[in-house]
């Protein structure tokens, strides 16, 4: 898989070279380091997992993929764990030939003479630019041996992003995977949730059924606020005591294989829905299920945008909570005070995926193999000038969708309770 993505870009390329470099270790704090993730682009070109790597694809060097990596080192690895080092990473990589990094100053330059384009991302770290700018100077030096230098360093997104917008067969089975165990977790939450019980013991839940379910970590922190917290869109403290007859958003989504899902679910902490709780409800579940229905090709985000933002405009209208007419809260988006975010993002190895948005200004038309989230809300903060009953009612519902080149969208995160029935069983069981 990752080798025939390879040849994708080297043929995508024409003529060039594309160096991608891996993530970074990052200290959290004194010597202790942030857990590592590999770079989304280098791991979907790689499958290489370990730091101080580089990957240049080349279409005129002998040699088409190489790697740098860590050399092997007994003392480190019996503290660190072991390294392919330059065998394995040809022999289980798959890569034409590696090179330890300490190689890669002094073999860069070689990969960039007589090349136009160059395929690299610069500005993300100041020790990558440096080598790749030093190796450019070579390359320069080198102009009276009759040697050219490069002309245009080109974002490797525009072909590798493009690549990930779409979304192969074996992708999408990972992230039906993905949805499998994120299911587990927001069951598990539901059962779980009672009052008196803080937040973070439901987080905990999400947690454990992320790693029992073989995820190396979730997608993004979860989101587990309950009561006004459900209003706080980026809420992340999670240590609030949930009360009788209040609401529980849940935004969590695990990463499994490096693909992410993204969930959100909102169900009442005591088990059963509020009269003003399942109003409210009952318009975004509205809302979501026509955007879900309208991802089809053709389509663009903002088309699906305005289908959730009108039917939760006419709700709020219905409820009270707006007042005028539709044209008037179409025309001023005084919705926007309740609904004040997008309804949808790209979805895959990142949660906010890469791939543009817009194409030549214009909101770009879906295509078979774009996966997207749907993720109307209503947030109705605790202050709000409404009538009190409304007051501290957050809600969001959040799938995540396949566009398919035929009929109805696939919903991948589908078998996730949110029919108000199914949500209060949940809690029940
Ligand atoms: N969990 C991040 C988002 O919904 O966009
Ligand atoms: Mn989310
Ligand atoms: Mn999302």
């Amino acid at each position: 898989m990752f080798r025939e993505r390879r040849a994708r870009v080297l043929e995508a390329m024409g003529e060039g070279v594309m160096i991608l470099p891996a993530a970074e270790v990052m200290i959290r704090n004194n010597d202790v380091e942030h857990a590592y993730r590999q770079d989304s682009d280098f791991f979907y070109l790689t499958g290489f997992e370990e730091p101080e790597s580089v990957l240049v694809l080349s279409t005129k060097h002998e040699h088409e993929a190489v790697l740098f990596v860590r050399p092997r080192n007994k003392e480190r690895e019996i503290w660190d764990g072991p390294r392919a080092g330059v065998e394995g990473a040809v022999e289980r990589y798959g890569v034409d030939a590696a090179y330890t990094i300490d190689e890669l100053a002094k073999r860069l330059p070689d990969y960039l003479g007589d090349v136009d384009r160059v395929h690299v991302r610069v500005g993300r770290g100041d020790a990558f630019d440096r080598q790749l700018f030093a190796a450019l100077d070579v390359v320069r030096r080198r102009a009276r041996q009759g040697i050219a230098t490069p002309t245009e360093l080109i974002d490797p997104g525009k072909i590798l992003h493009e690549m990930r917008l779409r979304k192969s067969e074996a992708e999408l089975a990972l992230m039906r995977r993905a949805a499998n165990v994120t299911r587990e977790a927001h069951l598990r939450a539901m059962h779980a949730t009672a009052a008196g019980k803080h937040e973070y013991e439901v987080e905990a839940e999400i947690r454990r059924a992320f790693r029992a379910g073989g995820c190396a970590r979730a997608a993004y922190d979860s989101i587990v606020g309950s009561g006004p917290n459900a209003c706080i869109l980026h809420y992340r403290a999670n240590d609030r005591e949930m009360g009788e007859g209040e609401l529980l958003l849940i935004d969590a989504g695990c990463e499994l294989e490096y693909y992410a899902s993204d969930v959100t679910r909102t169900f009442p902490v005591s088990g059963t829905f509020s009269a003003e709780q399942r109003a409210l409800y009952e318009v975004v579940l509205a809302a979501e299920k026509a955007g879900i229905d309208a991802a089809r090709p053709g389509k663009t985000l903002d088309d699906i945008h305005h289908i959730t933002s009108e039917i939760v405009a006419r709700g709020l209208l219905e409820h009270g909570l707006l007042t005028g007419s539709f044209d008037e809260v179409m025309e001023t988006q005084a919705f926007k005070r309740f609904f004040m975010h997008k309804t949808s993002h790209w979805l895959g190895m990142d949660v906010h995926d890469v791939g543009n948005y817009y194409l030549a200004g214009q909101p770009r038309p879906l295509e078979p193999g774009f996966v997207l989230t749907v993720e109307p809300g209503i947030y109705v903060a605790p202050d709000a000038d409404v009538d009190p009953r409304w007051r501290g009612i957050g809600i969001r519902i959040e799938d995540d969708v396949c566009v398919r080149a035929e009929g109805a969208p696939e919903n991948l995160t589908s078998a996730i309770p949110k029919e108000i029935a199914d949500v209060e069983a949940a809690c029940e069981a």
